[in-house]
């Protein structure tokens, strides 16, 4: 389809042919053509177009005077003017109308290309140039399904099967809920799911968390050839399948458990969706089962964009092949009633077992099992795979500096006709931040930076519109993308969050403490007043994972989410709808405002002051706090390994030695201790190098507030070597910064998954969203190789004195 593009991305197009990464010719073609005396000297004349003052973080909120560069011709849309503008625009009222669009029809990735046409009118509508843009993709749909328990007939010999239950598969029709009715809604699923028919008895797994199965394991429960329930939680669903299928089990149940909702259940007495603000039982988790931490995008092209004709790679490695299924609660309790009485009780394996489960809540007892060989259950999945297009819409406000590039994304892409919550909030949002700046730009502002907007179609398969675009783009983006933006479910409650690399904590500071809470009880405080000032790492689980782990892009995701004592968020199910949100995430539409004039804030604030927004020394820190995390797992791993030994008696104890000697393949004379305690005092080589990063970021910060300081004051026209000075002492501060992030990536890649190239931030291998740092000497710690763990102190030692060293002014 539209693989042909408009000249609208002229330098986007320079990188076309280049798919690989590592990239080479155009890179260094950029890099020449940039470092021209020309377009020094163009770029001192962009400079000397600024009309309005910067403030550095930490000056907080200057005054702005605008000041005056005579000689030239002033912009007219001032500092204030903008700010003005991105603070009134976005309304409740037309984010809701956004919202209701969005909301009102089915559009799974690939499956609504008027969708795409819709949201690249409005976006033109707002004066923002945008075309859509292609990738021919490997994705998944829905054909059959069956979940049934079986119970053989005790009298008859001819083992003669009885349906105990039928599961339903299906979401309740709400007549208060118009979506719910819908003649073409979207029956529930996994994406990237393996078709199949097992049938086998049940286990009772959990979480499925690794722990979980290792506990599972330690009972001596038989996981071989049966089939796992698990509840939703913890971790990312398709690492609970990809464990399963490590320790043959043959088929997946995954299930929504009203103990993970907190206060807000039935069980305690309130009243359920859409009665009430506690789960509807009959709600499904649609959602992925791809190996989420292995490498995101379309499994048949890993690294490279699915472009039509390219090569495809088999799938074995990203996906699973055993079947899997999303089920209610409702459909879920005939199968953990079966499991009563079946082997240990979840409470008696680990404590954690049964940290949220409501011990006799009808009538489950959580059992583990398995069920005897005479109750069973049948799982049958069928799935129709296809390669087919999909399509992001891509929209662009040119700026003044060619090569300093904001991209600011949200997918469109949802499970079910809703998908109010996710991710058309941010949708909605998204369109409320480009009409903003459609205003301005219709006033006669252009940024400073060039502004990308994305409207990712893919991504709940597995981030794969954004994953193929940055892919597609990578050189370019190397080259000149300086902070990606992300928004997913803009606002599906009232409890502000961010995950962000420390670059850009600043950035949310600020934007944050200048737009008001909506919160009436609080009235005239600001959102960062009302929040707990946490900003998460980097893991993964939306679009900004190729931009941080693969390319080196600082980025960052923000939202409003819901929290244990507020409505009930129906993740991936026909409940999240318009009718939902309306009563129930956000009346009043009050929190998609405030996100989308936070959001405004953070991109103006970024693409147009003459300094970067960033804060190095930000950056230093968080590192030194993320080996102080690194050096306490190693603490908790031997204090753990201690509690062990204690409780071994002398053969296991030798024994163990034995086999921790051969895992960490060393002389025979070194004891796993020496060995522990040598690769604990390598990582005192880090904190050297990262005083030497902190040094150079503080010169760094220094010298962007000076230069900040020096750009507000009046020069004569006729000094205009001091401009020229200070435009190219501000470009050379700008491309430190810029690059400051891309100094953290590591070619080869992490172990066993190449594609995550951050030797800092990374999807944990078996948790899939929440961020690991450091993932390299984590995952050492965890298999206690203690060589590997010192090459990779060497690799992130090495990292960090080449950013200390290219910061240093
Ligand atoms: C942006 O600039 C490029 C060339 O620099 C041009 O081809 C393109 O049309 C411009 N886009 C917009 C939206 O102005
Ligand atoms: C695409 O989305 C729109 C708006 O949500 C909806 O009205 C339409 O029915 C959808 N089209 C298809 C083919 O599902
Ligand atoms: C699944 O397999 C069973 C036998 O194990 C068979 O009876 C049943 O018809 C199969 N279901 C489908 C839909 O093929
Ligand atoms: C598991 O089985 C092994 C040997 O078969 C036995 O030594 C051990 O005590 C069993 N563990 C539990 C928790 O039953
Ligand atoms: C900027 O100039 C344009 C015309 O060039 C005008 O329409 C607009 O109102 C001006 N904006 C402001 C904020 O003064
Ligand atoms: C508003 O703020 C009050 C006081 O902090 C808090 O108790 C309440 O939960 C907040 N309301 C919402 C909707 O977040």
């Amino acid at each position: 389809m539209a693989s042909e593009h408009t000249p609208l991305l002229t330098t986007v197009r320079l990188a076309r042919p280049q798919r690989r990464y590592p990239h080479g010719i155009v890179r260094r073609f950029c890099t020449i053509a940039l470092s021209s005396t020309l377009v020094w000297l163009f770029l001192a004349f962009a400079v000397s177009f600024i009309t309005y003052p910067h403030d550095r973080p930490r000056h907080h909120h200057e005054n702005d005077e605008n000041w005056r560069w005579p000689g030239w011709k002033r912009r007219n849309v001032t500092d204030d003017q903008l700010r003005k503008i991105l603070l009134e625009t976005p309304s409740s009222k037309k984010a809701e109308d956004w919202s209701r669009y969005y909301a009102s029809g089915p559009h799974l990735a690939g499956k609504n290309y008027s969708q795409a046409v819709w949201t690249k009118e409005r976006w033109e509508e707002f004066g923002i140039k945008s075309e859509i843009v292609s990738y021919d993709s490997y994705l998944n749909y829905p054909v059959d399904h069956r979940l049934a328990l079986l119970h053989k007939s005790k009298k008859d010999e001819s083992t003669s099967w009885k349906v105990a239950f039928e599961a339903s598969l299906t979401e309740d029709v709400l007549e208060e809920d118009p979506t719910t009715g819908l003649d073409d809604r979207i029956p529930t699923f996994h994406g990237y799911s393996a078709s199949g028919n097992v049938t086998a008895p049940v286990v009772y797994v959990n979480y499925g968390t690794y722990q979980d199965y290792e506990d599972l394991i330690k009972a001596n429960v038989s996981l071989d050839g049966k089939i796992a329930i698990a509840r939703y939680g913890g971790i990312f669903r398709g690492l609970k399948v990809k464990r399963a299928q490590e320790l043959g089990m043959v088929g997946v149940i995954l299930y929504t458990d009203p103990g993970d909702d907190g206060d807000i259940t039935d069980e305690k007495g309130v009243a359920t969706y859409p009665n009430g603000p506690a789960r509807n039982p009959s709600s499904v988790q649609r959602g992925s089962v791809q190996y989420l931490s292995v490498a995101p995008g379309d499994p048949t092209t890993p690294g490279y964009p699915s472009k039509p004709g390219v090569p495809r790679q088999p799938v074995d490695k990203a996906t699973p092949s055993i079947p899997s299924i999303p089920i209610s609660y409702l459909d879920a309790l005939p199968i953990l009633k079966a499991l009563n009485g079946h082997g240990p009780k979840a409470k008696d394996l680990n404590k954690w077992w049964t940290r949220n489960t409501g011990l006799g809540y009808k009538g489950v007892d959580y059992y583990i099992g398995p069920t005897p060989d005479d109750v069973v259950v049948n799982l049958y999945n069928e799935q129709e795979y296809v390669i087919t297009p999909l399509w992001n819409v891509i929209g662009v406000i040119n700026g003044t500096i060619p090569d300093e590039v904001i991209v600011v994304g949200n997918h469109r892409d949802a499970w079910i006709a809703g998908g109010a919550g996710d991710p058309n909030s941010g949708s909605a949002v998204l369109n409320e931040v480009i009409r903003s700046f459609g205003e301005a730009v219709r006033v006669g502002w252009k940024p400073l930076r060039t502004i990308v907007f994305a409207s990712w179609d893919g991504e709940e398969y597995g981030l794969v519109g954004s994953t193929e675009w940055v892919e597609e783009y990578l050189p370019w983006l190397r080259h000149a993308n300086v902070a990606y933006l992300n928004l997913d479910t803009g606002a599906s409650g009232s409890e502000f969050e961010a995950s962000a690399s420390p670059l850009l904590h600043q950035v949310i500071y600020d934007a944050t403490a200048a737009v008001k809470s909506p919160n009436q009880t609080v009235k005239g405080q600001s959102v960062l007043d009302t929040w707990n000032r946490k900003i998460r790492t980097m893991g993964s689980g939306s679009d900004f994972t190729a931009f941080q782990d693969f390319a080196g892009v600082p980025s960052m995701s923000v939202e409003f989410s819901g929290s244990s004592r507020t409505p009930v968020y129906h993740y991936h199910s026909n409940y999240d709808s318009f009718h939902w949100m309306q009563k129930y995430g956000d009346p009043g539409f009050v929190y998609h405002r405030t996100i989308a004039q936070i959001f405004g804030l953070m991109t103006a604030q970024l693409a147009d002051k003459p300094l970067i927004a960033f804060q190095a020394t930000d950056y230093a820190k968080g590192l030194r706090e993320y080996v102080g995390k690194v050096e306490e797992k190693f603490d908790q791993t031997l204090v753990i390994r201690e509690m062990d030994m204690a409780t071994m008696d002398e053969d296991a104890i030798v024994e163990f030695r034995g086999s921790q000697r051969k895992s960490s393949r060393q002389g025979d004379d070194d004891s796993p201790s020496h060995e522990a305690l040598s690769f604990r005092k390598e990582l005192e080589k880090l904190h050297k190098a990262l005083r030497k990063l902190h040094e150079s970021a503080l010169e760094l910060d220094e010298r962007a507030a000076e230069l900040t300081d020096r750009a507000k004051q009046h020069i004569p026209w006729w000094k205009w070597p001091a401009w020229l000075r200070l435009a190219l002492e501000i470009r050379k501060v700008n491309t430190k910064y810029k690059f400051l992030e891309r100094d953290f990536l590591y070619h080869e890649g992490l172990d066993g998954r190449p594609w995550f190239k951050h030797v800092v931030f990374a999807p944990g291998l078996w948790t899939g969203y929440a961020g690991a740092v450091f993932p390299g000497l984590m995952e050492s710690i965890e298999a206690e190789d203690w060589t590997n763990g010192k090459r990779w102190v060497d690799i992130i030692e090495g990292c960090i004195l080449t950013a200390a060293r290219n910061a240093a002014i």
